[in-house]
């Protein structure tokens, strides 16, 4: 049996002020059926590790660097994002794919370097419109995980995101029987890779996951969890959406 994961994605919301949405978080969701994960901006990671204490949450980051230090003005290592308090991080998410060009085989590197400094490395992939309306989602998204796993990697140090494109921010998710066929798709893939230990990796749902579709989603066959944008950044939508697990 695999436990639900259900993780925040701030993106680049989240100032000094909204650190008070996470310490109502904690007033809010007592003891969770499920692990939780709070992403937020980097500047916020230290100081929300501190509220976290003690807490059913832990704090990951968003994205960081292949390298673990050097000349990469602006860039964030895996072993400073543990270094701040972080357990995981969200590697190759589509608008760091779009915004910065990123490839798998540029986010392969990402997860390398995560599972080195001890970070769940949570890999994104999803179709776009174009793709899905043209029948190509297992076949794109299948080709994204196979090319965003570095060689060796240890499966436990693993999740994976299944984020459609177009579902992201939009108010539209797949249908149930799409999302669970992208799911025991991208599991046949991580069997092919990693064998039976591809039974025990979790496989989340991200796109317009909501309080109001948060049960019916993650009561899906092969659904280990949400990963969630928009929704996580007000306690009250993330705590509903943490009890729907
Ligand atoms: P959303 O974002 O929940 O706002 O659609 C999900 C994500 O991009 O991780």
């Amino acid at each position: 049996m695999r436990r639900k994961l259900i993780a925040g994605n701030w993106k680049m919301n989240g100032l000094s002020r909204d650190l008070v949405e996470v310490e109502r978080l904690r007033g809010a969701i007592g003891q969770p059926e499920a692990d939780i994960l709070i992403c937020p901006p980097a500047t916020l990671i230290a100081r929300m590790v501190r509220i976290a204490e003690g807490a059913p949450f832990a704090i990951g980051g968003q994205d960081c660097h292949w390298a673990p230090a050097g000349a990469h003005t602006g860039d964030i290592s895996a072993r400073m994002l543990a270094d701040a308090g972080a357990t995981a991080v969200i590697l190759g998410h589509s608008e760091r794919r779009a915004d910065h060009g990123e490839t798998s085989e540029l986010v392969a590197r990402k997860v390398a370097a995560a599972r080195q400094a001890g970070l769940l490395a949570i890999v994104c992939v999803g179709e776009t419109e174009a793709e899905r309306d043209a029948g190509r989602t297992l076949e794109v998204v299948g080709a994204q995980l196979r090319a965003s796993l570095p060689p060796g990697v240890d499966p436990r140090g693993l999740a994976v995101a299944y984020e459609p494109v177009w579902a992201i921010g939009s108010g539209r998710t797949p249908t149930g029987a799409e999302i669970a066929a992208v799911h025991e798709g991208l599991r046949a893939t991580l069997a092919a890779s990693f064998g039976p230990a591809a039974e025990g990796m979790r496989i989340l749902y991200g796109g317009s996951v909501k309080p109001g579709n948060a049960a019916e989603i993650l009561a899906l066959p092969g659904v280990d969890g949400a990963l969630v944008g928009g929704a996580s950044l007000r306690a009250e939508d993330f705590a509903a959406i943490i009890a729907a697990a």
